[in-house]
């Protein structure tokens, strides 16, 4: 249990930097659209979700309203993302406990950062908000499931 926690205080801590990094890189090194190339390069590198796609599959999955918990084909999901006990364990049982960080906006936009950071950079699947969305409702080898791609799509329709 504290090597999990101290496993997700140092994915934040490396996410932390990493955002640091990028920023100052972006200013400093390669201006807005200066080299394109470059910044796509980067941002294969970063590996977190943006606060654009978390909006979009909020938007999906509960029109980003605090909805309860609901059972599909015998499991539930909760919250504004309808997360599963499974993911919130995987995201590092952030909150102390699943229903009530599912319910809570920020708690649970926690637990699906940390989720995308721990399986989207190992995922085979590029930095991109499709391969977020469909490891979110895929599991971490969704983003190479065809199945997830019809729910690739609603997200998109949010503007992503
Ligand atoms: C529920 O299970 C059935 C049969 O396994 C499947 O066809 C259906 O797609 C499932 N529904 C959802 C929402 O996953
Ligand atoms: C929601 O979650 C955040 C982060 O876990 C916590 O700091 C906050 O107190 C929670 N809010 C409520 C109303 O429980």
């Amino acid at each position: 249990m504290e090597a999990v926690k101290l496993f997700f205080s140092l994915v934040g801590l490396l996410l932390t930097f990493t955002k640091y990094a990028e920023s100052r890189t972006r200013l400093h090194y390669v201006p807005h659209g200066h080299n394109m190339a470059v910044q796509n390069l980067f941002s294969r590198f970063v590996g977190s979700i943006s606060d654009k796609c978390l909006t979009c599959i909020c938007m999906v999955e509960s029109r980003c309203q605090a909805v309860g918990c609901v059972s599909v084909n015998g499991t539930q999901t909760c919250g504004f993302y309808h997360i599963k006990l499974q993911y919130w364990k995987d995201c590092g049982s952030p909150g102390g406990d699943w229903m009530t960080c599912a319910k809570n906006y920020t708690c649970a936009t926690t637990c699906v950062r940390n989720y995308m950071a721990r399986y989207g950079p190992v995922s085979g699947c590029p930095d991109t908000c499709e391969t977020y969305a469909r490891i979110h409702i895929g599991g971490p080898r969704g983003c190479k499931n065809p199945e997830t791609i019809p729910y690739w799509h609603r997200v998109q329709s949010y503007g992503c």
